[in-house]
């Protein structure tokens, strides 16, 4: 076997992965986790099982996960790498301990000051995709946003266009989930995309997600929830976004801003990633001198009224 399946670095053997838990399921097959030998905790996303492919097959899928393997940034899920093995075909990935950003939001009171941290590690992932990985994700959605410890959130599953492709021809009975495949989320894609069906996924497909993903992260809800998914491509034509009478009053200005200007219906008008980076860099930048300014303002205070204490009281008074 180990002959038939050599290591090449981004294959992992699956005699080497162990304690699997299962832990949810999307729609491309059942996530769990697991142990694996020197990585540790990882989460291991089941894509199908008891198939054999062909050598062609198995190499365009091992380029693709190597290709990927090498993606390296903070704010992106690392893959270690993926089983290929007749009974096994997974993705192995970093463990993010508080899941999706959804389920960390329904457990944890997350207050604004995380939530803008948390989308600018978002902003951070999509850009390095874009410019470093010159990948376009195509499925930006809240469920695509792990968190892991500090809280710090990443992006995930992109660029496996080959192997969602493969599961998708794969017939129901081999595939290792019985849910529907699709590529992109029909809530989170452009109205460009459904008014030219051959028109290829940009970056500003992502950044027009990634609006519908700041509505699902302040709001807490789905998008649509009331409407006929088929109806939900014409209404997007039409210019309808999700509800924004959902959006709470005491959301910051900054976020409500950015989410309406990424799901501008001209993509020649949404903001890019590197646009929001700097935005969101200002805007942390001016509330750290705005701190400064407040601790000195507070000092200068605290040492004035000292000096108007009475000499018999050396008590400091704070303001
Ligand atoms: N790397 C990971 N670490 C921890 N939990 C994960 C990880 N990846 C997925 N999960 C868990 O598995 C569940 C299913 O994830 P999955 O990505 O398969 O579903 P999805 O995003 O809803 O669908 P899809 O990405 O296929 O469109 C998530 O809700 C999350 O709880
Ligand atoms: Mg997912």
């Amino acid at each position: 076997m180990a002959a038939a399946y050599p290591y090449t670095g981004h294959i992992i053997d699956h005699a080497e992965i162990s304690e699997e838990v299962c832990i949810g399921s999307g729609g491309f097959g059942v996530v769990y986790k697991a142990s694996h030998k020197i990585f540790g905790d990882v989460a291991v996303k089941r894509i199908f099982k008891d198939l054999e492919i062909s050598i062609r097959d198995r190499q365009i899928l091992e380029d693709e996960a190597q290709k990927l393997t090498q993606i390296r940034s903070p704010y992106v899920v690392l893959l270690y790498g993926v089983v290929m093995h007749p009974c096994n075909y997974s993705l192995v990935l970093e463990y993010m301990c508080y899941g999706t950003l959804r389920e960390y939001q329904l457990k944890y009171d997350v207050n604004w000051s995380t939530i803008e941290e948390l989308v600018r590690h978002v902003i951070l992932g999509i850009h390095y995709l874009h410019v470093t990985a010159k990948i376009v994700h195509r499925d930006v959605k809240i469920g695509n946003i792990l968190v892991g410890k500090g809280p710090t959130a990443k992006v995930s599953d992109f660029g496996l266009s080959e192997w969602h492709e493969y599961s998708r021809m794969v017939s129901e009975n081999c595939r290792a989930s019985s849910e529907s495949v699709t590529v992109g989320t029909t809530t989170h894609i452009p109205p460009e995309c459904f008014m030219d069906i051959n028109r290829k996924a940009d970056t500003k497909f992502d950044v027009y997600s990634f609006g519908i993903t700041i509505w699902e992260i302040v709001t807490k809800k789905r998008p649509y929830i009331n409407a006929k998914p088929d109806v939900i491509p014409f209404a997007v034509i039409n210019n309808q976004r999700p509800d924004e009478n959902e959006i709470p009053h005491d959301c910051p200005v900054f976020l409500t801003n950015m989410m309406k200007e990424c799901w501008n219906g001209d993509p020649k008008r949404r903001p890019t990633f590197k646009e929001m980076l700097d935005r969101i860099t200002e805007k942390r930048h001016a509330v750290t001198v705005c701190d400064e300014v407040q601790v000195r303002c507070l000092n200068e205070t605290t040492n004035y009224s000292f000096c108007f204490q009475s000499p018999k009281s050396h008590k400091i008074k704070e303001i």
